[in-house]
Formats: C-alpha cells, sequence, structure tokens
C-alpha cells in the first residue's frame, strides 16, 4: 500500500481554509499556500536521514550531524511553485528541478510541455520531493514518478495540499509493492470526490488560475 500522511496542524487546516474560500484575493491565496509549503516542508523533511558529523567548536570537537543524501525539489508546474518556497528556505542547498505538465481539458491526461533535472551519478542516494497542490486523477503525479523511476530514482515522496480519494487509488494501483517501498504521499487533506470535469469536491478550485490570476 502506498504510504499516505494526511498531515495535521492547526495553521495547515486554518490556511488552507483561506484557500478554499472563493472569495480569497491571488495575493492572500499565494501568501496562504506559501506558509503552508513551510509546515509540509517541516513535516516532510523529518524523515531525510542524516549522518553523523565532527565538528571543531571554538572549544572542542562536538559530534554532529547532516543530511546524508541529495535532496530535489521538483514543483509540478505551475501550481507546484507555490509550495517551493518553505522548502527552499528551510534547505537552501536543495536542487530544485521543474516538470511542466498540464491536463488535457478533454481527456483529462497530462501532457509535458518542460523537464528540467540535475545530472546525478549516485541515484541511489537522492530523495526527489514532488510538489503540486491538487492531486485529483492523479494523472500528473503517476507521470512524474514513472518518469523519476525510469531514470532510476527511487525514493519519491509526493506532497500536495488537496488530494481526490480517486487520485491516491489510481497512484497506489499504478506502482508495484517493491517501488511503492520507497515512496511516500503527503497531503492536508483527502476531500470527498470529483466532479464530472475532473475537479476536487469540495476542493478550491483550479489552483494554477488563483495562484496566477488567469
Ligand atoms: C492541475 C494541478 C495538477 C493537476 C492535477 O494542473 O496543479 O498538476 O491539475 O490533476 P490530475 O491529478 O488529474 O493530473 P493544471 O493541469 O490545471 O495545470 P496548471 O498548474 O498549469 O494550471
Ligand atoms: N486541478 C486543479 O487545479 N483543481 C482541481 O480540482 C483538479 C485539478
Amino acid at each position: 500500500m502506498l504510504k499516505v500522511n494526511e498531515v495535521n496542524h492547526p495553521l495547515l487546516a486554518h490556511y488552507l481554509t483561506i484557500l478554499r474560500e472563493k472569495t480569497t484575493a491571488k495575493a492572500q491565496f499565494k501568501s496562504s499556500l506559501e506558509k503552508i509549503s513551510y509546515i509540509l516542508a517541516v513535516e516532510v523533511f523529518s524523515h531525510l536521514k542524516s549522518e553523523a558529523k565532527i565538528v571543531e567548536t571554538p572549544l572542542m570537537k562536538a559530534k554532529g550531524s547532516k543530511i546524508k543524501n541529495k535532496v530535489v525539489l521538483l514543483p509540478i508546474l505551475r501550481a507546484g511553485l507555490g509550495m517551493t518556497e518553505g522548502f527552499m528556505e528551510l534547505y537552501p542547498e536543495i536542487i530544485v528541478s521543474h516538470i511542466g505538465l498540464y491536463r488535457d481539458e478533454e481527456n483529462l491526461k497530462p501532457v509535458k510541455y518542460y523537464f528540467k533535472f540535475p545530472q546525478i551519478k549516485d541515484k541511489e542516494n537522492v530523495n526527489v520531493i514532488i510538489v503540486d497542490p491538487m492531486v485529483a486523477t492523479g494523472g500528473s503525479v503517476i507521470f512524474t514518478v514513472e518518469y523519476l523511476l525510469s531514470m532510476g530514482i527511487k525514493n519519491i515522496s509526493i506532497v500536495s495540499l488537496i488530494s481526490a480519494p480517486e487520485g491516491i487509488n489510481s497512484i497506489d494501483k499504478r506502482f508495484s509493492a517493491q517501488e511503492k517501498e520507497n515512496m511516500a504521499f503527503y497531503t492536508c487533506k483527502i476531500d470527498e470526490k470529483l466532479n464530472n470535469k475532473g475537479y476536487i469536491l469540495p476542493g478550491l478550485g483550479d489552483a494554477g488560475d488563483r495562484m496566477f490570476g488567469t
């Protein structure tokens, strides 16, 4: 089974409510999503592996630690950009990669228009964190994870704001138990269902349009 973490925090619930409200203006929408990204980053980063490191304080040697793996943040454009700030501020060493996808309005399948990823030799020791506020049919996440797996990357976290049960089930069904071993799914809320146009109910509408004012 896919490891699904529904992250609970009173501030998450507070800002998610602001995001859902249809009268929330673009500026407040963007700043609320950014605040949420900090809370999610703390949660997701808490699962990173560390390795021992000795440092010299001004007085003596001290045992410490450092993050072991290379960490790559992968926002799904466009709306995923709204969730990058917390991750980049809390761990500025993070490498930021991008994948551009949009859903075909007719068949709801993702269409890729951009992908930029660093050259990485040691793929075993890389953690990729995919961020996208909305997981609806799950198609965009599945496409992105398939892409990463085909590159030999196994440690994958998927981080979203709102997810539909249909999307989570599709992701769970698409990948094998072995592939899911090193995969984790974080979301702030699992909503009720999708409507017949593939929108999450109650959801918040079109995240990209609300964030960018399009
Ligand atoms: C939205 C959202 C996800 C996708 C989710 O992107 O940001 O990427 O839909 O739907 P799925 O789970 O059914 O694939 P959209 O296609 O609206 O593109 P945008 O971010 O550029 O607006
Ligand atoms: N994409 C969105 O932005 N919102 C939805 O409800 C579904 C997909």
